[in-house]
Parts: structure tokens; sequence; C-alpha cells
């Protein structure tokens, strides 16, 4: 008998990620809605469906390891330099790749109590501890945060919006996080959500990230622009951390289909403008049906809402409920928020089918 190789101790902190569900394991006759994973539900123009699929790649060949033509546009469109893009396979990527370059045994990485799940497990597999901070009626709280940093807080990642709250933090509370943190603790700003955003006290800090040395913001292709299956993501880095973390970046981790598909949706303004507008009307629509219902929304400026439940029971038969019907929601026990349901906005059909269902699976529920 072989014996099993002893691996790397900080692992045994780490409980896998768990995706939403998509598939149900018996049959179902009705038709699958998959709210659980915070996927757009909308598709590109009918130009940019026509272009993608006129895409002709010599797949012999590796994919152009800098995405020299994805920087470039990216860099003019987000009016930032093409040294201060490092691509990540999917924004998930670079979060490891920040945790390994900045963090180890000794060190400590913080987060928002709810906040998004990678960031602990990417702090613990670095060898790092993990430490979060309470929040505030689901909310990031500046203080709280700022409570729990000492001399060996090296990192701090906050989600604006942040999943699975969809609560955000104002420019100001941004900056004042920031002036607050030890000076040796660079801020990671995950912007995944923020182009569905129409606050006006709000920003992806891009801008307030230029003037300084010590902010990371990160940008995903999975969620309004409607790529999670190709994994793209990007960030905007200080030179000085783009040349650190660019030692470690696997060097072809975006695809060539990512990088061209990412260019040409890029260019899709009118995708972008109908998913905004979508977004916030139904946004709306799905927060209010659930208040008329009965029960709590937390309010949320993302593509999805959550809903809170008095006890973690009636959460979970609400959810397996809305799964025999084959609408599938996100739980969200691994966040230690068992009585709550997250659930993605979908399409018009989806999101009135939804709220038929929920209507009555909480009726009898009661
Ligand atoms: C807050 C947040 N950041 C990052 C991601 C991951 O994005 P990507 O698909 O680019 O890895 C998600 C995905 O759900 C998310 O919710």
């Amino acid at each position: 008998m072989s014996k099993t190789i002893p691996y790397n101790r900080s692992l045994k902190k780490i409980t896998p990620y768990e995706p939403g569900k998509s598939q149900n394991k018996k049959r179902s006759k009705l038709p699958l809605i998959k709210l659980s994973s915070n996927e757009a539900c909308l598709s590109f123009s009918s130009i940019t469906i026509k272009k993608i699929k006129k895409i002709n790649l010599k797949l012999s060949n590796y994919p152009d390891s800098q995405a020299n033509i994805l920087r470039d546009k990216i860099s003019k469109l987000y009016k930032i330099g093409k040294n201060n893009i490092i691509f990540g396979n999917g924004s998930d990527e670079i979060f490891f790749m920040i945790c390994n370059a900045f963090l180890s045994k000794g060190l400590e990485g913080l987060y928002s109590k709810y906040g998004f799940l990678i960031y602990p497990l990417a702090i613990n597999a670095a060898g790092a501890k993990a430490v979060f901070a309470n929040e505030k009626t689901y909310r990031a709280n500046v203080a709280n945060l700022i409570s729990k940093t000492n001399k060996n807080t090296r990192v701090c990642f906050i989600a604006n919006p942040n999943n699975p709250t969809g609560t955000y933090l104002t420019k100001t509370e941004i900056r004042k996080l920031r002036e607050q943190l030890p000076s040796s603790c660079l801020l990671v700003i995950d912007s995944a959500y923020s182009e569905y955003v129409t606050q006006t006290d709000y920003s992806d800090s891009i801008s307030y990230a230029k003037k300084r040395k010590d902010i990371i913001v990160t940008h995903t292709f999975s969620k309004i622009f409607g790529l999670s299956s190709l994994r793209l993501g990007w960030a905007y880095c200080p030179e000085s951390i783009t040349k650190v973390l660019e030692k470690i970046r696997p060097a072809f981790n975006l695809n060539a289909y990512a990088q061209k598909i990412g260019n040409l949706v890029l260019d899709d303004k009118d995708f972008l403008k109908k998913s905004i507008k979508h977004n916030s009307y139904w946004i709306n629509w799905l927060s209010q049906e659930f208040s008329k219902l009965g029960v709590k929304v937390i309010p949320s400026v993302a593509n999805f809402v959550t809903i809170v439940f008095n006890n973690s029971k009636s959460a979970s038969i609400f959810a397996e409920c809305l799964e025999k019907k084959n609408v599938f929601v996100r739980m969200l026990n691994a966040y230690k928020m068992p009585n709550c349901i997250r659930i993605t906005v979908g399409n018009e059909l989806q999101n009135k089918t939804l709220i038929k269902f929920s209507k009555k699976i909480l009726q009898e529920i009661k």
C-alpha cells in the first residue's frame, strides 16, 4: 500500500466553494429557471452574435499571453494605462494571485462578515489568517472593519456591491475605509456587479484608485457582460502591483475565445444599456413583490435580491419547493445566512413565474 502524501496544512480549514445549483436530478417537464448564480439574463445584440459566430481561431496556437487587443480596449474604455491591467481566468483567479503575492503565515486578510466566500478561501489558501468584521443590517461597516486591523493586516477585500447581500458602500465610505486602513494594507475593491449600479453616490473606485498606490479594483465579464462560461476577469492595479502579480499569473490564463469575445462584447453598448435598464426595473419589481408577500428584502443594487425568512427551516422549504418547480435559487448556508435566499434577476417570464410560484409556496408555508 502506498502512503497518502501530506498536503499543505493551511488547506485543512478550507471547504471547497459550492456553486449555485443548476440541475434537477429528477427530470422535470417544467422549463428550467436558473436564478442561483447571478448570471446575465439577456443576450447580446444580433450584430455581436453574428460576429461571435464568425470567429475563426487556430486552435493549435497558444493564446496571446498579454491579451493585447483586449488590453488596449479596456485601457481606452476605462482610461487606464495598459500596464495597470492584470487579467485573470475569472476575477476569482486574481483574488488568489493577490493572496499568494501579499499574504503568508503570520499575516492577515480582512473581509466583511457576509462578504464573497472566495475571499476567506483565498486568504486561507495563502497560509494567512482570515479575519472578518461584523456588518450592520447586511452592510459592510467601515468602523467594524478598521477595528479588526493590526500591523499584520496586509489585504482587505470588499465587494462593492457585495454578493450575497447586494448592498454597497458609498464613494465617501470607500475613501474613509482606505484612509483609515493601515498604510501597509492593500485594499481590494471587487466591482463584479458595478455596471448594474445606478446610484449617484456609488463608483467602482477606479478614479480614486488612480490617485493611490494601495488599491486594486477588480472587474469581471461574468455578470453584466454575460460571459461567465469563458472565465474572464481583470483588475486595475498600480503599476508596482501589476509587476508583482505578473510574476505568478499563469502565462496563458485567458483562452483565445475569451479574449476575442470579451473584446466584441465591450463594443455592444446597446446590450449594456438594455441590461442596466432591465435590471433596474426588475430588481425593484422583485423587491416590491416579495415585500407584498410579507418577506423581508435586503435592498440590493446588483442583479440579485436576497430575501430574509424568520428561520432557516422556512428558507430551506421555500428553496426546495421552488426546486420542485424547476426554479433554482441560492441557499446561503455557506455564508452563515441559513435564513436567507438569494435570487438572481431573470427575464420577464422567469421573474413572473418565480413570483407566481413563490406566492403559492409562501401561502402553504404559513
Ligand atoms: C462579488 C463577486 N466577485 C467575483 C465573482 C467571480 O467572478 P468571476 O466569474 O470573474 O470569477 C463573483 C461571482 O459570483 C462575485 O459574486
